[in-house]
């Protein structure tokens, strides 16, 4: 990653400069609307920011899924277009999934391309047996703090999500 990078928990002060990363990382408003809904919700668990010389390059966020353990939904990831393929995104996910490991959640879900997600230990086949509207070879799970307590049930991300 650029050396200069660093990576914390986002705060209040951070909400505009992150809204304006998704808003140009998605070049549309939803992902930055539904960042808002979910922190609005009580739905949104972690933030995290990447920032370079005090500016926000990179964002990763984790929300509380309804499933039958408690369970995160990773995502959006978003990184600015001048900062991509420089290991930030990578970055914010190590980290963001290491400080995971310490709390009660038992396992995070993203939908996403499963070589990119492999690298961080997510798998398919963990999450082939559980009902979700993203189901399918692109629907991958990591457990956290042992095996997954099952491993079928429904699994929903955020309510706000339903709103994309
Ligand atoms: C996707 C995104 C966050 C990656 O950020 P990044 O900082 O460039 O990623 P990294 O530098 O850590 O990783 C780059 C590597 O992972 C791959 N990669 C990164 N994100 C990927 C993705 N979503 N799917 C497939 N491959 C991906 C790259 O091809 C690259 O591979 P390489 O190292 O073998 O060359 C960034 O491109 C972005 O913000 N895109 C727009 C928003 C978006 O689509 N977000 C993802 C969906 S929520």
């Amino acid at each position: 990653m650029s050396e200069s990078a660093s990576l914390r928990s986002e705060t209040p002060k951070d909400y505009p400069a992150t809204r304006e990363l998704l808003l140009a990382a998605f070049q549309r408003p939803g992902e930055a609307d539904l960042i808002e809904a979910l922190r609005k919700d009580g739905d949104l668990v972690f933030g995290c920011v990447a920032a370079i010389d005090g500016f926000i390059v990179g964002h990763a966020t984790l929300s509380r899924m309804r499933a039958p353990f408690p369970a995160l939904g990773l995502g959006p990831v978003a990184v600015a277009a001048a900062h991509r393929r420089q290991g930030v995104a990578s970055a914010l996910l190590r980290w963001t999934l290491a400080r995971e490991q310490k709390d009660q959640w038992r396992a995070i879900f993203v939908l996403g391309d499963g070589d990119f997600y492999g690298r961080f230990g997510f798998r398919t086949e963990l999450a082939t047996g559980f009902g979700s509207p993203y189901s399918g070879p692109h629907f991958l799970a990591m457990a956290l703090n042992g095996e997954l307590p099952a491993r079928e049930g429904q699994v929903d991300y955020a309510p706000a999500f339903d709103r994309l």
